[in-house]
């Protein structure tokens, strides 16, 4: 019966968890079931990049190149295929040339097969570099058009029609695409949008089709039947227990469905439950990242708010870090109007994570008292042409603080940078000479150094960072090793829960980075709130002098100032990363900086002290 079999790629070891635990999965937890998943007849496996690369070396103290070849060794008979930013790589910003080229080659020498590139802006001109970089390691280049939508929440419109998708994949043709993917971050396209998409778009494409969405909306298994109704080749799902909300469709339910039609998968149904059960029985230890407050499966304001999944779990745990959870209806309604001022870009990284960190520090802190970084670089032009007019009132407010000179946008943002794999080399050649460290560093200098510090034995393993443990109970065992790093400080507990008894350590942890208000602050100076509008908040101002608090937990980048020096109100004192942008943080007040108690590179709490200025 089957004539013309849908092809299916499996997102369990990459998109799934990304989108709906944050990309905590760890690779022995997906080792035990990867040849089973190799013999299962996939397509491809999607396995490796988007924030994969971040997580691993930012989170889970994991070599992702190690990941990549477990991969590989374990699954040699299903192409793997990463995800890749462009020009931005695994990354957040432009990289150089350089980068790029060093990148790609060492993914497909480490086991790529497919690379889907994307750009969050569909620039083309940022995809040029990394497409010839896979052509010329003789790999697959998939193309992915980022799907989106404007408030309407359908295909057309001004910016998004069918004209707009089209004339994409021609563009994407023209840089050598072996297969075009239509990528729905947002899980925004709608079944008979996709009818219409995929016919249009099947009519004149000499390459296969493939398409990528997420369940958010609840639309998702509706607009994958639709698709492949309509002559879509290759579908994105995920095995049941990590698809669905936020993640991909479940392959299971697909399997039978088109059971005995001419578009039948040829999976087996049982081979996906026999890895099902591995999952469900796996995953409980991952209780905490699988969370969520809400009843619902579905996220049915997505159709109004058109935040992807990954940007919405994001959202909720920067908030939770900045003990602000209670904002996150204004965040939400925050986030069109930011994505509004800038010109309506797809939310998608890493235009997702400038627009929803854009849109917390204005609900936080005031529309845009503190502007990061990137979005600063987006208005300059070095993220590509905005898919629509900018605002004006904000990009003169960027211009202003660039001294008056509006930069000159690059026709490719990347041409205008200087190679960059020399100085990276040379900045870590007494950790390692390793080409994927150094890449590792190239693509994050604070947290990738960290990293290799890890890597090579500089510095021990956080606790943080430790795999989990099956039984994530405290042991009730006295012999049980405390961890190495304990400090002198540390106390022992017994804490009973229901007549069991747990033996809990406790240690404070080193107060030295810590300032207390009261100890910077004369204790005669009650700290009043302040006066003017314009003051930020996340500065305690006083009579005598106005402390400049972390508005979030961060690493301090580098401070721009010294002791004794003069600033004027609103002048970058320090560099915060935080929620992966570096954001300047502006003196509250004009006056004589008298104390920055916080070092370069140190991890920071929110509200902790990062300067003293005086008036
Ligand atoms: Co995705």
């Amino acid at each position: 019966m089957t004539v013309n079999p849908i092809k299916i790629t499996d997102t369990t070891f990459r998109d799934a968890h990304q989108s709906l635990m944050a990309t905590r999965l760890r690779i022995e937890d997906m080792e035990p079931i990867a040849a089973q998943m190799d013999e299962a007849g996939f397509h491809s496996a999607e396995v490796w990049g988007g924030a994969t690369f971040d997580a691993t070396t930012r989170f889970l103290a994991e070599d992702p190149w190690e990941r990549l070849r477990t991969f590989k060794n374990l699954m040699p008979k299903t192409p793997l295929m990463m995800l890749l930013r462009g020009q931005s790589l695994v990354g957040y910003r432009t990289y150089a040339d350089d980068v790029v080229e060093s990148f790609v080659d060492r993914s497909a020498d480490n086991g790529i097969d497919i690379f889907r590139v994307f750009d969050a802006l569909n620039y083309v001109p940022n995809l040029e570099v990394a497409a010839k970089a896979v052509k010329k390691n003789g790999k697959h280049l998939q193309m992915a058009i980022c799907y989106t939508v404007t408030e309407e929440g359908r295909l057309g419109g001004s910016i998004y029609n069918l004209d707009y998708f089209v004339s994409k994949a021609r563009n994407f043709l023209e840089l050598g695409a072996d297969s075009i993917c239509l990528k729905d971050m947002g899980g925004l396209m709608a079944p008979y949008d996709a009818v219409e998409l995929v016919t249009a778009l099947k009519e004149f494409l000499p390459v296969p089709l493939q398409l990528h969405l997420h369940y958010t909306s609840g639309m998702a298994s509706m607009t994958a039947l639709k698709a492949i109704e309509s002559g879509v080749d290759v579908i994105d799902t995920a095995l049941s227990p990590l698809a669905l909300r936020t993640s991909q469709p479940a392959v299971e339910p697909l399997i039978v469905a088109l059971r005995n039609s001419d578009r039948a998968t040829g999976l087996d149904l049982d081979k996906m439950l026999e890895m099902g059960d591995y999952l469900e029985s796996m995953l409980p230890k991952y209780k905490a990242e699988l969370e969520t407050p809400r009843a619902a499966v579905i996220d049915a304001k997505v159709l109004r708010h058109q935040i992807p999944g990954g940007m919405s779990s994001n959202l909720v745990s920067q908030l939770r870090e900045a003990d602000a959870l209670d904002k996150l209806d204004d965040v939400l309604k925050e986030i069109p109007r930011t994505r509004a001022d800038l010109g309506f870009p797809p939310l998608v990284t890493p235009m997702s994570q400038m627009v929803g960190s854009q849109s917390v520090s204005n609900v936080l802190f005031g529309r845009y008292t503190m502007i990061s970084e990137p979005v600063k670089e987006y208005f300059r032009g070095n993220f590509g042409t905005p898919p629509s007019a900018v605002d004006e009132d904000l990009k003169a407010k960027i211009v202003e603080q660039d001294g008056g000179n509006e930069r000159e946008a690059p026709v490719r943002p990347g041409a205008i940078l200087d190679p960059e794999m020399d100085s990276a080399r040379e900045a870590v050649n007494d950790i390692t000479s390793n080409i994927d460290d150094v890449l590792i560093y190239a693509l994050y200098p604070q947290t990738g150094l960290r990293f290799l510090k890890i890597k090579h034995g500089i510095e021990p393993v956080p606790d943080e960072m430790k795999p989990k443990t099956d039984d994530d109970q405290p042991s009730t065992s006295p012999s049980h090793t405390p961890p190495t790093d304990m400090s002198a400080n540390a106390r022992r507990f017994n804490v009973y829960v229901q007549g069991q008894r747990f033996e809990v350590v406790v240690d404070p942890v080193d107060g030295a980075n810590v300032v207390t208000l009261s100890s910077r602050i004369p204790a005669s100076v009650s700290p009043t709130p302040p006066a003017a509008a314009s003051v930020p908040s996340g500065s305690l101002v006083t009579g005598d002098a106005a402390a400049l608090l972390s508005p979030m937990p961060g690493m301090l980048v580098s401070i721009a100032v010294e002791i004794g020096q003069t600033v004027s109100a609103g002048e970058t004192v320090l560099i915060l990363e935080a929620m992966k942008m570096q954001n300047s943080l502006p003196a509250p007040i004009a006056g004589t900086v008298k104390e920055l108690p916080v070092a370069p590179g140190a991890q920071v709490a929110k509200d902790d002290v990062l300067a003293i200025i005086a008036p």
